[in-house]
């Protein structure tokens, strides 16, 4: 089974704990994207999304789903967004697709974060995957000496410049042994607008698509303590 069948499992799976009636916020990718087409199928019972980049936005828009400014509609019952890896502890490297600013603050902002994702994105630990780090144009080189003493070795990503005008440095060789910690130093660092690294609020549910005849497999908080979403919830298949 292609990796693309994996999401668009995970990516439908995250439907059922969408309540009636409420604004979602919707994260960027190509899992999200399968997740923006299913949800055009039941849209007459959304009110609309937050968006975490002009790219999902114009999908959403495109299947005629409102969306609003945050600030408009905060907080939020939901946030569905993927991931470039997931721990066991549902911690998350994310920025992949150079949005994670603002899928940050939609996490922050959200009561419940479900995470979708194939199952190659589940790791033991984070940091093969180079972790994107959103910094401020003139602050490049400072912030590139400062990541290098932290051990990784930064890569400006080319030809990329965020939805917020900012460049990504990549950071590669880091083992993140300690992704709460690590997150907390960085975000300590002069001219990082956001460290692409979900630790310190991490994913609550991670639907993970799988190859197997399950289909979708279902990690995070225990469904039956939290009422609002235990009805509608999948149970693991
Ligand atoms: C976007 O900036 C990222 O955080 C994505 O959520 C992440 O890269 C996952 O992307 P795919 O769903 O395309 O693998």
């Amino acid at each position: 089974m292609s990796s693309d069948a994996m999401k668009k499992r995970a990516a439908e799976a995250a439907l059922e704990y969408i309540e009636e009636n409420t604004v979602i916020g919707v994260g960027t990718g190509s899992t999200v994207n399968y997740f923006i087409d299913a949800l055009s199928r039941i849209k007459h019972r959304l009110d609309g999304a937050v968006s975490s980049s002009e790219a999902t936005t114009q999908r959403l828009k495109a299947h005629g789903i409102p969306v609003f400014d945050l600030n408009a509609v905060g907080p939020l019952p939901l946030y569905v967004d993927g991931a470039d890896e997931v721990n066991a502890q549902l911690q998350l490297i994310k920025g992949g697709g150079g949005a994670l600013t603002r899928e940050k603050i939609i996490a922050a902002a959200s009561e419940l974060f479900v995470c979708i994702a194939d199952q190659a994105k589940r790791v033991e630990v984070l940091g093969t995957f180079p972790l994107p780090v959103e910094v401020i144009p003139m602050a490049r080189s400072h912030v590139g000496r400062e990541l290098v003493k932290h051990g990784g070795q930064p890569v400006l990503r080319e030809h990329c410049v965020t939805d917020n005008g900012n460049l990504i440095l990549d950071v590669y060789n880091l083992a993140i042994l300690e992704p709460a910690t690590l997150e907390a130093r960085l975000n300590n660092i002069v001219g990082i607008v956001t460290v692409g690294l979900f630790a310190q609020r991490p994913a609550d549910v991670l639907l993970l698509g799988t190859a197997d005849g399950k289909g979708v497999k279902v990690f995070g908080r225990d469904r039956a303590a939290h009422g609002q979403y235990a009805k509608n919830s999948p149970e693991d298949r």
